[in-house]
C-alpha cells in the first residue's frame, strides 16, 4: 500500500495543487516563493489526535509538542489552545513560548548543555520541569532554585541503551551518544543520589527519547521496560514511587510512498500496553505519562513551494539528467544533505502530458551538494516559472534553515478554509544586514 505525504487538505485539481481551497499559484502570487505552506487544520488535527489518544489511555497524560521541529508564536498559541505542553531545548525556544504567555507550568526544558542563564531563566519563570542531562547540571539547577527561593521539579533523562531503527545522526539512545545518563553504567543512579541531596529539587521521574522517524514501537517498548525497572529500583530503595514518566517523541511520518508509519492511535496503544503490563508486573502504580512528538505533529502539515528558475539537460554516459533548479535549496532543507533524506516533489501549477524524465531537483546555492531530490522522474517540459511543491517539510526544515549565501529564510504561511495568513514573515536583506557592525 502506498502512503500519501500530503496533509489532509491538499488536493490536485486539473494539475493545480490546492490547499484548503487555495491554489499553489495564488499562494505563490501573493506570498512569493520559496515559501512554507502550513495546513492549519491538519496541524491541529494531529496535535489533538495525540492529546485525545494519550488522555484516553492515561488519566491526565501530557503531550509536549517538541518545539525544535518547528516553533513560532502562532504554533505556541495553538499548542496552548489545544492543551499541549511544550518541550523546549534552548533558551530561544523557551522565549518563543513565553512571548505568547504559554503557561510556564506546561513547559519542559531539555538540553545536554543548558547554560547557567538558560537554567536561571527557566527556574525564574517557573517551568514545570527541567530534564537533567548531566551530573554537573544538578547542582546548577539547585543553585538557581535556591536563588529564586523555589523548589524545582526535575526528571532525569535516561539513556536506556536501546538502538532505535533510524539513521545514526538522529538516533539518540544507543550507548555512544551525548544524550542522557546511562542506566547500565550506573551514572543514572548516581544522578538519583545526587538529586536526593538537594532539598530544592523535587525529583518527579524519568525521561527517555530514543530517536526520530521511527516506524515500529519495539525500541519504545524495550525502553519502557528498562525505565520501569529503574523506577521499581527507586521505589525499593527510596520507599517512594516516582510519579512521572516521559517517553519522548520519535514517531515516523510519510516522506515518500514507501514510508509506512503507525497511526497515532496505534503508537499510543502500544505505549499503553507496555506501561500497563510493565507496571502490573512490577507492582508499580501507573505514573503520569507524557510524550514529546515533534515531527509527527508538524511534519506532514507543511509543504514547501518553489519556483523553477532554470533547467539544464546534462548528458550522462547512459542517458540524460534534467537538472531543475528552484529558488531555495539547502538553506531551507538541509535534510537531504545532512541525512540523505528522501523527498517527493510535484509540479504544482498545471498538468503536463510530457513524458517523465530522470531529473534532479537542486537549489540555488553555490555548491554541488545543494540537492533537494537526487533522483526523481518529472515531466520533461518543466520550465522556468513552473511551481514545484515538496510535501512533508514541516519538521526540521524551517527550524534548521540557514542564511547560507545570505539567502533570506522563507516565510511560513498558514492556510485554512480558503484564507491564508503569514505566521512567520519572509526575511529581508535588511534583516540580514541588521547584525553587521
Ligand atoms: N524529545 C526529545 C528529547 C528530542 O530530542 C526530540 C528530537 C524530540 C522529543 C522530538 O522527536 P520527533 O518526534 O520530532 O521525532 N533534525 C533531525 C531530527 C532531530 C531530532 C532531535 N530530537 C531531522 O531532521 O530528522
Amino acid at each position: 500500500m502506498s502512503h500519501s505525504a500530503w496533509s489532509s487538505n491538499v488536493k490536485f485539481e486539473n494539475g493545480q495543487l490546492t490547499i484548503a481551497g487555495t491554489t499553489a499559484s495564488e499562494l505563490a502570487r501573493e506570498f512569493d516563493t520559496p515559501t512554507f505552506i502550513l495546513d492549519e487544520d491538519d496541524f491541529k488535527a494531529r496535535a489533538s489526535a495525540f492529546v485525545n489518544a494519550m488522555q484516553k489511555s492515561f488519566s491526565g497524560a501530557t503531550v509536549y509538542y517538541a518545539s525544535k521541529a518547528f516553533t513560532c508564536k502562532q504554533i505556541a498559541r495553538w499548542c496552548n489552545e489545544l492543551g499541549l505542553g511544550m518541550d523546549v531545548a534552548t533558551g530561544g525556544e523557551l522565549e518563543v513560548a513565553l512571548s505568547v504567555n504559554f503557561p510556564a507550568s506546561r513547559i519542559e526544558v531539555h538540553g545536554n548543555n543548558k547554560s547557567l542563564s538558560e537554567i536561571d531563566r527557566a527556574v525564574e519563570v517557573g517551568v514545570g520541569c527541567i530534564v537533567i542531562d548531566s551530573i554537573q547540571e544538578i547542582g546548577r539547577v539547585a543553585d538557581a532554585a535556591k536563588r529564586h527561593g523555589k523548589t524545582q521539579s526535575v526528571m532525569i533523562r535516561l539513556n536506556p541503551g536501546v538502538e532505535a531503527h533510524t539513521i545514526e545522526a538522529i538516533a539518540t539512545a544507543h550507548t555512544d551518544v551525548k544524550f542522557g545518563l546511562s542506566i547500565s553504567s550506573g551514572v543514572a543512579w548516581d544522578a538519583v543520589i545526587e538529586i536526593s541531596k538537594h532539598s530544592q529539587l523535587d525529583f518527579r521521574g524519568v525521561h527517555a527519547h530514543i530517536g526520530s522517524q521511527i516506524f515500529n514501537m519495539d525500541g519504545h517498548r524495550l525502553t519502557i521496560e528498562r525505565m520501569l525497572d529503574f523506577m521499581a529500583r527507586y521505589r525499593d530503595e527510596f520507599n517512594r514511587e516516582l510519579p512521572e514518566v516521559d517517553f519522548g517523541g520519535g514517531f515516523g511520518i510519510v516522506y515518500t510512498a514507501e514510508d509506512a508509519p503507525l497511526a497515532i492511535e496505534d503508537a499510543v496503544a502500544q505505549i499503553k500496553d507496555a506501561v500497563v503490563n510493565g507496571c502490573a508486573a512490577r507492582n508499580l502504580k501507573i505514573p503520569h505519562v507524557a510524550i514529546e512528538p515533534g515531527r509527527s505533529i508538524i511534519g506532514p502539515s507543511m509543504f514547501t513551494l518553489y519556483e523553477v528558475g532554470t533547467t539544464k539537460l546534462v548528458q550522462l554516459e547512459n542517458g540524460t539528467r534534467n537538472y531543475i533548479s528552484v529558488d531555495g535549496g539547502m538553506s531551507d532543507n538541509i535534510r537531504p544533505g545532512l541525512y540523505g533524506a528522501i523527498y517527493e516533489a510535484h509540479l504544482a501549477n498545471r498538468t503536463s502530458s510530457a513524458p517523465n524524465t530522470p531529473s534532479r531537483l537542486v537549489g540555488k546555492h553555490c555548491e554541488t551538494g545543494d540537492i533537494l531530490i537526487r533522483d526523481i522522474d518529472l515531466p520533461s517540459d518543466i520550465a522556468p516559472g513552473d511551481l514545484i511543491a515538496i510535501p512533508a517539510t514541516g519538521a526540521y526544515n524551517r527550524s534548521m534553515a540557514s542564511n547560507y549565501n545570505h539567502v533570506p529564510r522563507p516565510p511560513v504561511i498558514s492556510v485554512r478554509q480558503g484564507s491564508a495568513k503569514v505566521i512567520v514573515r519572509r526575511e529581508t536583506f535588511e534583516d540580514l544586514l541588521h547584525l553587521d557592525a
